[in-house]
Parts: C-alpha cells; structure tokens; sequence
C-alpha cells in the first residue's frame, strides 16, 4: 500500500548517488517497520504513466522507524535522474510499505554479505541492526566498488568499524583504482572469492551469507560459496540492475485461450491473459490494486502462491529455491501453461 510521505532530508553521497529520508507520521509508523534488509518502492508518474522504483532501507531497524534509502543514478533511470536532480526537501512522494525476503532478523551467529556498489544499502541496514541488538553475533562485510570516490555510505560502515572492532570485519577491494594497502585492486570474481574467503575466516561455519549487488557479482560469489561446499541453504541473494534478455527461460507453448483467477486482499476475480502479457499485466487490467514495483523479476513484490494451473516465469532473481518449490511465482514474469490459473497474493 502506498501513503504520500514528505521529504525531510537529500543528502549527497556521492556524485551519482544520493540518500533521501522521508518523514513518517506516528499514525504511519507501525506500517513502516521495517525487518533489516527490506525495500521501499517509490513511485511517480511521467506523461501520464506510472513508474515504480525499488530501493532498499539503509536505516537500523527500530521501533521508532527512520525512513532513508540509498538512490544511485542509473542510465535512463527515470527515477533515480529525478531523485538526483529535482527532488527536494519539503516534496511529496508516494512511497509504499516496506517489502522483501532478503533479510536478517538480528539473531546471535557469524554473517557475512559480499556486495557491489549500491549492493550496500539493505546490508547496511543489516549489519547496524544486528550488531546493536546482539551481543553474541559477528558480521564480516566484502564490498566491491570501482572507486572510493563512487564509494556509498563510506562514513557510517567506517562508523560501525570504530563502534564494535571486534565483531565487524570490513574488507574492501575497489576494481578502477590501486588501493595503499590490503588487498591489491581488481574485481571481486569467483575465482578471488574462492581463494579470499578461505584466508579470511573460517567458510564452514558462518551462519548466512547474503549477496548482494549486480548479477554478475552475485552468481560470481554464489559460484565461489558453492564451490566451497557451503549449503544453498545458507545463501541469500539480491540482484541489483539485470540486463534485459538475460537468463530467459526457454518459450514454451501458450494455450490459445486462457483465464486468470486472481485473489487480492480478500476478494477473487477471474480475468482472460491476452496473448504474451504476463498474470500481473492481465490482473493489473481489472485490478489497479495489484502488488507490484520492478516489472522485471528482481524484487519479488509481485509474489503470488500458484492455488492450482500451471505457468511459465521468464526469469526469477528474486525468490529463492524453497520458495519457488512451496509454489510461490513471480506475477510479472509468468505466462500461462495451462487454460486456467489460480493466483493468491495474500498467502
Ligand atoms: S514486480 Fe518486481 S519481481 Fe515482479
């Protein structure tokens, strides 16, 4: 659900990046709890169309929540061009409730994340939360970044290296740029991770990773983790920026007629899918309500449970394994296989 919420603060991050915090009205605030690494959808309309962004919440989780994402430019990226350029203080903009399953309840352990660029910001979150709730948990975080100059949130994950040395471990390779000392420059690939993480700390017995940034970091990394015989159970991933065209799956024959059952908030309706467009694009048609942010199968807030009909999802980078076998598909990315499917958003 979205509410209109005001703008308190823009703040510079770098030349391309920016972290916006909005004000949260105490009526609003129990809607916007949030759990350490979950995001925010941003919406706003240009020439008449609707256009959602994803970004993630860079705040500790508390009760008395502070509402602030991290915003990097992306080419073309009609939100993130006026995040940088126009959004002030003081503006409005419809911000939706805060979603997502790549997250951390603060819990005693040993976690570590490998991110890229603005893969930071929900394990920013992540790492805050859980230090400052849990006495007994360690967090190593391996950030890749072309330069420190391009570097977000410098300050406050140096912050949290002078605040808990003993229980936060920070490596940092930067890719464009030599470093003084440490680790020498270069990409963070699989072949570096597989050697780097075995020096670093001991693989076996860290509780969860978390993986986050572009798609090539991210399957790099889950290559390397995989290859170290670490459990996919321990595996979380968020993808950042895919490129379309990659990692389709293969077309399969749609039936020539077929019909949509979608239940949402409670009520039911059943729709026809015209040829190609997806379940969403058809419910979305009868059902303005209907969840949803990317469009492009990366941040999951389309999830809906398969009651019963087959499907086809063009690609999934947001639902892990146990969630695709439980039955859950993305709306956005799935096709009907069969005449007749049943979707529920509220499970
Ligand atoms: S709307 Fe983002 S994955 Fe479907």
């Amino acid at each position: 659900m979205f509410h209109p919420l005001r703008v308190r603060e823009i703040e510079r991050l770098t030349d391309d990046a920016v972290a916006v915090t909005f004000d949260v009205p105490p009526e609003l605030r129990p809607a916007f709890r949030h759990t350490p690494g979950q995001h925010i959808a941003l919406r706003r309309s240009v020439d008449g169309q609707e256009i959602r962004r994803t970004y993630s919440i860079c705040t500790p989780a508390t009760d008395e929540p502070l509402l602030r994402v991290g915003i990097r430019l992306v080419e073309d990226g009609a939100f993130s061009a006026y995040a940088l350029k126009e959004l002030r203080a003081g503006d409005t903009v419809d911000v939706m409730e805060p979603a997502g399953r790549f997250t951390l309840e603060p819990r005693p352990g040993h976690f570590v994340a490998i991110v890229g660029g603005s893969g930071i910001t929900p394990v920013l979150s992540m790492a805050a939360t859980l230090l400052a709730r849990q006495p007994d948990a360690r967090f190593c975080l391996i950030r890749s970044d072309r330069t420190a100059a391009s570097t977000m949130f410098l300050e406050e994950v140096a912050d949290l290296k002078d605040r808990y040395p003993q229980r936060f471990q920070l490596v940092h390779t930067l890719s464009r740029e030599e470093q003084q000392a440490g680790l020498p420059s270069g990409r963070l690939d699989e072949e570096r991770l597989r050697s780097l993480l075995p020096a670093l700390l001991t693989v076996e017995s860290v509780d969860g990773w978390f993986l986050c940034g572009p798609y090539g970091l991210v399957q790099g990394a889950e290559r390397a983790l995989r290859a170290l015989k670490v459990p996919r159970g321990r595996i979380h991933e968020e993808i950042f920026h895919v490129d379309n065209g990659t990692a389709t799956a293969p077309a399969v024959a749609a039936p020539a007629h077929s019909t949509v059952t979608a239940t949402l908030d409670g009520r039911s309706g059943n729709w026809p899918v015209r040829d190609g467009e997806s379940l969403l694009e058809a419910v979305l048609r009868n059902r303005a309500d209907a969840p949803y942010a990317c469009k492009g199968g990366v941040c999951g807030t389309c999830r809906a449970f398969l009651v019963s009909g087959e499907i086809r999802m063009d690609r999934n980078f947001a639902l892990e394994a146990e969630e695709v076998d439980a039955g859950y598909v993305l709306a956005c990315q799935s096709h009907p296989a069969t005449e007749k499917v049943e979707l529920d958003f509220d499970r």
